[in-house]
Order: structure tokens, then sequence, then C-alpha cells
């Protein structure tokens, strides 16, 4: 097996992830620094990723977390910040996020051990919406939500089709619930700021199926099958 699908079904990171971590010279095979990244793992090699021994973990696991608001989506952060891997207090196997939710964004994010999973619904443009209700300030005209809709610019690059909604209007702020597939660095956040109403709250409640419901902040829960099944597009 090709050393990064092999990094990938250990449930160390994703495909792409090992790609870089090999080009970073992080992977070791048989005590050498492995500088072929074609490389085929063969029978009995032993492969240290980042000073760490890993092998092919047969159990795939798949959990959905309500992230609060004041958690990093990273495995450890260089500020000391509380990471979402905290909150994981019964789960034996190594998983990692996946994607990335900002520090000040909460709900539905996944986290899994199964790489090649990852990847398929990390990709943009695969199919698989991400859904986030976001509370925004000022009103959202008709001609504004057809933008976000149609996409925008959000500095140097332009998004892709969306759907917007209206969830709710307040006096001085709106509720919209929007979808997107594609992934940039706090790609929602800078669609408001460029239609000029900046968002106050943001809170992700869907990918793809797999809705955040009733989930308690803080809280997780194992994907069902069918859940698993529906995100393999
Ligand atoms: N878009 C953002 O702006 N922030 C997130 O956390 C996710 C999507």
């Amino acid at each position: 097996m090709r050393i990064n699908k092999y990094i990938a079904s250990s449930g160390v990171a994703s495909r792409r992830k090992a790609d870089e971590l090999i080009k970073a010279g992080k992977v070791k095979v048989n005590g050498a620094v492995l500088d072929e990244p074609g490389y085929d793992v063969l029978a009995g090699d032993v492969v240290f990723v980042e000073g760490k021994k890993i092998s092919l973990s047969e159990k795939k696991i798949y959990i959905a977390l309500n992230k609060p608001t004041g958690f990093v989506t990273t495995a450890s952060d260089d500020q000391g910040r509380p990471t979402v891997l905290d909150l994981l207090t019964d789960i034996e196997e190594r998983v990692f996020p996946v994607g990335r939710l900002d520090y000040n964004t909460s709900g539905l994010l996944i986290l899994t051990n199964d790489g090649d999973f990852s990847q398929l619904i990390s990709h943009p443009g695969k199919g698989v919406g991400k859904t986030y209700r976001a509370k925004v300030q000022g009103i959202i005209s008709r001609e504004k939500l057809a933008r976000l809709r149609r996409g925008v610019d959000i500095g140097g690059f332009v998004t892709s089709r969306a759907q917007a909604e209206i969830y709710k209007e307040l006096p001085k702020h709106t509720v919209v619930d929007i979808t997107i597939y594609e992934g940039k660095n706090r790609q929602v956040r800078k669609m408001f700021k460029a239609i000029g109403n900046p968002v106050l709250e943001l809170e992700r409640i869907a990918i793809g199926e797999v809705k955040l419901g009733r989930l308690a902040r803080g809280s997780y829960r194992k994907l069902t099958a069918k859940e698993i099944e529906s995100l393999k597009v």
C-alpha cells in the first residue's frame, strides 16, 4: 500500500495531510526519514509519524460533536487553548476533526480515524453541503440573499453557488441559514462581511444529511451507519 494511503488508513491524518508530513520529513520507515512520496509499504515495515509508531487500525469510528465556542479544532494549540479532542473523554481511538470550525464558531463537527472518509467530505465541490446558522448584523434584503446564493467576492475568490434562507428576522439582526459546498478559511464570515452584514454568531447545523439536532453543546454521539453512507457521495 502506498505510504500516504497507509498513513490515512492508520487514522493519523488525511491522505493530503500525509503527503505534507512526508514532505516535511516527519515520516520514518525502518528508522530512516522517508524521501520517496510514492513509497509502497511492505509487510514488516515499521512506520513512524512525528515520532509515533503507527499501524493499520481495523476499527473505524465516526463521531458527531457539538463544538462549543472557545475550542480549537487542531490537535494542539500553540496558545494553549482547549481543543475539541479534550471533549472526547471516553474515545480510545485516535481521531481527528474533519475540516475546521473557527474558535468562535459552534456546532456540528465530525471526528474520525478514517482518513479517506475525511478527505471525501472535506473536498470542495464534491456535493457535501455544510449548513450554517448565522446571526448577522442588520437586515438582509432579497437582493442580498440573492447575492449570497449567486456568489460573492471574498477577496480574490468568488464563492460558488450556495443556498441561503432567512430563518428569523429580529429588529436589528437577521438569522440566516446558509449552505456552502466549499470551505475557504472563514468563508461564511467573509461572505456576510462582503455584503455589509457582519456575523455576530455562527453555528454549523448540518453536514450533508447529518444534522446537529438536539445534541447538547460539548457532547457527542456516534454517527449511524446510514449517516456515514449518506456522506460518501
Ligand atoms: N465559515 C466560517 O466563517 N467559520 C467557520 O467556522 C466555518 C465556516
